[in-house]
């Protein structure tokens, strides 16, 4: 059985809320990456989500909302930092660990009494929001520990027969999955990062702190403890500059046939035999969009390893960096 790829017109819209209301799951476009959609009430959907993915038992999920006035359908003792914030950065790319609310079942926490919620902003998304009338549950929609889909045929290459639906929304613009803030600790504490830098939050909130060592946030967000954004080769990280060398090293350790793939930022010369070059987009913004599509794009051509040249560790810098050492880790 294969999984229609359908337009996400009106008619696409609705099949796509009849699906989800009969407890199936759709793949559908929000602004960050794909998310694979579930009735958030519906015990038994949120379960399917985890058999369709693979996905770790202990990792909770995102909760989607059309707007803040929903917030509190979904979450108790809300702080009113959640609705300053929701008021600056909603629609769009943040998340909020908050309260969980009765409506939502603890299968979707995995159990914490907390939940994470944000509103998309992607039109795609909104539209499904809005015609569902209902909360949408939703992780990024590849299967896991793999690169997250920032296209509708990411997402079938990974999840074709395991799911219902996929709406085709286009590219994610962003490419990067959302940042996401805990606020129901003493001091909002920045869990993962993501779109919204921790330099525009802190120009928010005055300042946030950022968990620091891997203990600490994978003991608040169990997810960040597993592997993550990996392609099937290994993934080695080179200082910015310096990928050619590296690449052309592995090259000569590996067999005459293999080839090696390297991204980097911005315009690079021809690369000698052996070597497939990516480059990327300079600025970051377009780089983080290029990311997930080109690390998938170089699997398929049967690399035997990629070399990924660093980022400066500033703004979306950091996030880009993050997902990078944690698809070389894999
Ligand atoms: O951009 C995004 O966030 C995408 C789109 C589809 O919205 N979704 C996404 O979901 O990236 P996922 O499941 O791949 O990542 C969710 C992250 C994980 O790191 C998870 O541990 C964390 O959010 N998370 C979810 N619920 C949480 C909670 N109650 N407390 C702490 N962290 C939570
Ligand atoms: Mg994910």
């Amino acid at each position: 059985m294969s999984t229609p790829v359908i337009e996400p017109d009106a008619a696409g819209i609705a099949r796509a809320v009849a699906t989800l209301r009969a407890g199936g799951l759709v793949a559908f476009p929000t602004e960050t990456v794909y998310g694979l959609g579930a009735d958030a009430r519906s015990t038994a959907a949120v379960r399917s989500i985890f058999v369709a993915k693979e996905r770790p038992h202990d990792n909770p999920l995102i909760v989607h909302v059309a707007d803040a006035r929903q917030l509190e359908d979904v979450a108790v003792d809300v702080p009113a930092a959640a609705f300053a914030l929701a008021r600056r950065f909603w629609p769009g790319a943040l998340t909020l660990v908050l309260r969980r609310g009765p409506a939502i079942p603890a299968e979707v926490s995995r159990g914490l009494d907390t939940l994470a919620v944000r509103v998309p902003a992607h039109p795609v998304a909104l539209a499904l929001l809005q015609a569902f009338n209902g909360p949408i549950a939703a992780p990024s929609a590849n299967r896991s520990g793999r690169p997250s889909p920032t296209q509708a045929a990411h997402v079938l290459a990974d999840l074709d027969g395991r799911i219902d639906l996929i709406l085709d929304g286009g590219g994610a613009a962003l490419g990067i999955e959302s940042t996401v803030l805990d606020l129901v600790g003493p001091r909002p504490l920045l869990l993962r990062r993501g779109a919204v830098t921790r330099e525009a939050l802190a120009e928010a909130l005055g300042e946030v702190d950022v968990a620091t060592s891997e203990d600490e946030a994978s003991r608040r967000s169990p997810g960040l403890r597993h592997r993550h954004y990996a392609p099937r080769c290994r993934v080695t990280l080179a200082p910015a500059g310096a990928g050619l060398e590296v690449a052309l090293a592995l090259r000569d350790q590996h067999g005459p046939r293999d080839m090696i793939g390297l991204m980097v930022r911005g315009p690079a010369a021809p690369p000698p035999p052996g070597v497939l070059l990516r480059s990327l987009p300079e600025a970051l913004e377009g780089y983080a969009g290029a990311l997930f599509a080109a690390l998938r794009e170089l699997e398929g051509r049967d690399v035997a390893a990629i070399v990924v040249e660093e980022v400066p560790e500033e703004g979306l810098g950091a996030a880009i960096m993050d997902r990078l050492r944690r698809a070389a880790a894999g």
